[in-house]
């Protein structure tokens, strides 16, 4: 790749031929499309206009966050709270595939609208190297079907522009750090968001349980990072299990939720190494989880398996099995 500078100068040059007219930009605050939103922005102005969908699964505190990052940027934006559009698609919904097909459809509807109010004829995206890498063409295997990639262009009649398409994740970072993006220290952050993070059903419940868990997490490991007790690790977060273990409350027996942590080093995400936590961070967590949510979790366990043979984020085997590509470990 060229020098961070150098791909500013010519990667806004490169917008300002491409986009000849209205451009619109979903972000979700995450690095990739915080980037791309403000490289779009010095090329065109107001002619974008950002988009945050508030799908109800996002990180406890996000949306604030984010508008704080768009009012900063100084560009055009909209927050569009459609949580309850989401949460009624995935009713009933349950596995991983479908879960990301069913956000992914939701949010190209929420969009299009937008798109269709403004006079939208470019589409921008934060599509990184690894997104459309893992999500399969003619020769790699359909890992995920990042729901960042695919379909949207076509169906919308909108010029996709990609100015991140060729980049990893670190040297985004670089990017947005040069352009004094603030997501530029966040951890990654998949689109579908804590959908992915809860196995089994979406219910508004499920979310909020696994929003507190993971807030608790990044909380926590952000402390102790601060405190030099460890490195902040890549990525790090909560996964809520789908079934109940027994646990004890008082003298009586109780069934509750099981939380696993997750925390990684890694370079791109396309593979990992899980991090060796100090013994007493991992405790604070697991206090903190089975205290202050003791009315839904009971047991915390922390995940020590590297990527490969794991990926980084859990998913349950769909039952029919209609991963493409996939096998199942007898
Ligand atoms: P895995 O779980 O495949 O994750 O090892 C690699 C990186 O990708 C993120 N991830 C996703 N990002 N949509 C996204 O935009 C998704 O469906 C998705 N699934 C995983 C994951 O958080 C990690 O950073």
């Amino acid at each position: 790749m060229l020098g961070a500078e150098e791909f500013i100068e010519d990667t806004i040059e490169d917008l300002k031929q491409k986009i000849s007219g209205k451009a619109i930009i979903a972000c979700s605050g995450g690095v990739d499309s915080m980037v791309a939103a403000v490289l779009a922005h010095r090329a065109v102005g107001d002619r974008l206009l950002a988009i945050y969908v508030d799908n109800g699964l996002m990180r406890k505190g996000e949306t604030e966050e984010v508008r704080g990052m768009f009012e900063a940027t100084g560009m055009n934006y909209e927050i569009v709270d459609a949580s309850e559009e989401f949460f009624s698609a995935l009713a009933g919904v349950s596995e991983p595939e479908r879960k990301r097909k069913v956000i992914g459809e939701k949010f190209i509807r929420v969009f299009e609208r937008k798109a269709k109010e403004f006079g939208a004829e470019f589409l921008v995206q934060g599509t990184i190297a690894p997104d459309w890498i893992e999500s399969g063409d003619d020769v790699r295997d359909t890992i995920k079907s990042h729901h960042n990639v695919g379909g949207l262009p076509k169906e919308m009649g909108m010029t996709l522009v990609e100015p991140l398409r060729d980049l990893y994740k670190d040297e985004v970072r670089d990017i947005a750090r040069m352009l004094g993006v603030g997501a530029s220290e966040r951890q990654p952050f998949p689109g579908p968001a804590l959908a992915v993070r809860c196995l089994g059903e979406v219910t508004p419940e499920n979310v909020a349980i696994v929003r507190e868990a993971c807030y608790i997490v990044e909380d926590e490991i952000r402390k102790a990072a601060a405190a030099g007790e460890m490195e902040l690790p890549w990525q790090y977060f909560a996964v809520l299990l789908p079934s109940k273990s027994v646990g004890v409350q008082g003298d009586r027996r109780a069934y509750g939720r099981t939380i696993a942590i997750r925390a990684v080093s890694s370079i791109d995400g396309m593979t990992a190494t899980y991090s060796r936590i100090p013994l007493q961070v991992l405790d604070r967590m697991s206090v903190r989880i089975t205290n202050e949510m003791k009315d839904s979790v009971n047991r915390v366990v922390y995940d020590i398996t590297n990527k490969p043979p794991a990926t980084i984020e859990w998913e349950r085997l769909p039952s029919g099995f209609t991963t493409k590509n996939a096998i199942e470990i007898p």
